[in-house]
């Protein structure tokens, strides 16, 4: 059968914002995020300390976190941050953060694209974040980009995911998050990664699944991923998201959206819908335009 009860990662205050060209007040991300939380949400990535000059949105992370520090309601320590280098971890402990992810590419061209480095130098940055991270006694999450099709390369073969993926956690990741970040993965090929990450022996447990839903297929491949005993999936408020440095990629799955299918399955997670759907509503309403998250327009709420 399926999964009792699943974790929900959201990523909106970070994927989902990271690429809005028009710059979001620093105190309205902070609200987006205590909304998040306080609709029960138990993960809720914040930002990225990443160069300013290469995602200018999340420029104001530090900022971000201090004010999130002042709220006596939030532990601002829990929530992950992205963290691609060194001089990124260093930012991070400085704020006492515990919880940092790296983000790590299947392709060769992504990684040049998103982290200035070929496939192989991505692993010498990433090494000494995760090694002192761990030291410090901070969570690590690894995230896989372009697990199912790279904009420049096509389709991406399933064993080199496998191979970059347990790259990722024999430096000593906790979870690998396997990122549909153009959408252009279908269930089928969801169930064959997870079956081949099965076969070289990583639990199911290690594994976190992240679409996003350009060919409308991210529910659909949630469901395939539950089905194959995935219990933690990313999604993202309103389906806000993309990636800059990912030409073609739209945004994520909507957490509402997920939450619907869930409930409907009697999948627990203990996050409240219609507070999510409400914090939906209002975040598209910040940003000035409809939210394409299907719970959303179902309610007729714009
Ligand atoms: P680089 O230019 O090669 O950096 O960029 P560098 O190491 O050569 O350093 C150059 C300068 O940047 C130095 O300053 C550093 O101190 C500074 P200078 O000495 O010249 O004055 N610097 C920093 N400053 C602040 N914070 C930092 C930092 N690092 C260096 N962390 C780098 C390499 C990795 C920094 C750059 O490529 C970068 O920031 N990339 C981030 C791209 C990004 O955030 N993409 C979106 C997230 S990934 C995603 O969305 C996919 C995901 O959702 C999953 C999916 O959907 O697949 C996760
Ligand atoms: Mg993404």
């Amino acid at each position: 059968g399926l999964p009792e009860r699943v974790t929900i990662w959201e990523v909106g205050p970070r994927d989902g914002l990271q690429n809005e060209s028009g710059l979001v007040p620093t105190e309205v991300k902070a609200d987006f995020v205590r909304r998040l939380l306080a609709a029960g949400l138990p993960v809720v990535e914040a930002t990225s300390f990443v160069h300013p000059r290469w995602v200018p949105q999340l420029a104001d992370a530090a900022e971000l976190v201090g004010l999130l520090a002042d709220d006596p309601g939030v532990d601002h320590t829990a929530l992950p941050v992205l963290v691609p280098n060194e001089r990124g971890l260093d930012r991070a402990l400085e704020l006492g953060l515990r919880r940092i992810a790296v983000f790590g590419s299947a392709t060769e061209t992504f990684a040049q694209r998103n982290l200035n480095r070929s496939l192989d130098e991505q692993f010498a940055m990433f090494e000494p974040v995760v090694a002192r991270a761990r030291a410090e006694g901070l969570d690590v999450r690894a995230y896989v980009s372009m697990c199912f099709g790279d904009p420049w390369e096509g389709a991406v073969p399933v064993d080199q995911v496998v191979a970059v993926g347990r790259r990722l956690l024999d430096l000593g990741a906790s979870q690998l998050s396997l990122g549909d970040t153009i959408g252009v993965g279908t269930p089928g090929h969801v169930t064959a990664l997870l079956q081949a990450f099965a076969a070289a022996g990583t639990p199911v447990e290690d594994l976190a699944v992240h679409f996003h839903d350009t060919y409308g297929q991210a529910l659909a491949n949630a469901y395939a991923a539950l089905a194959a005993g995935v219990t933690t999936f990313d999604a993202s408020a309103g389906g806000l998201g993309g990636c800059p440095y990912a030409r073609s990629a739209t945004g994520n799955l909507a957490t509402e959206d997920l939450l619907w299918m869930l409930q409907g399955l009697g999948v627990e997670t203990g996050v409240d819908l219609d507070a999510v759907a409400a914090t939906s509503v209002w975040v598209a309403d910040v940003l000035g335009r409809p939210s394409p998250s299907a719970v959303v327009r179902a309610r007729g709420a714009q």
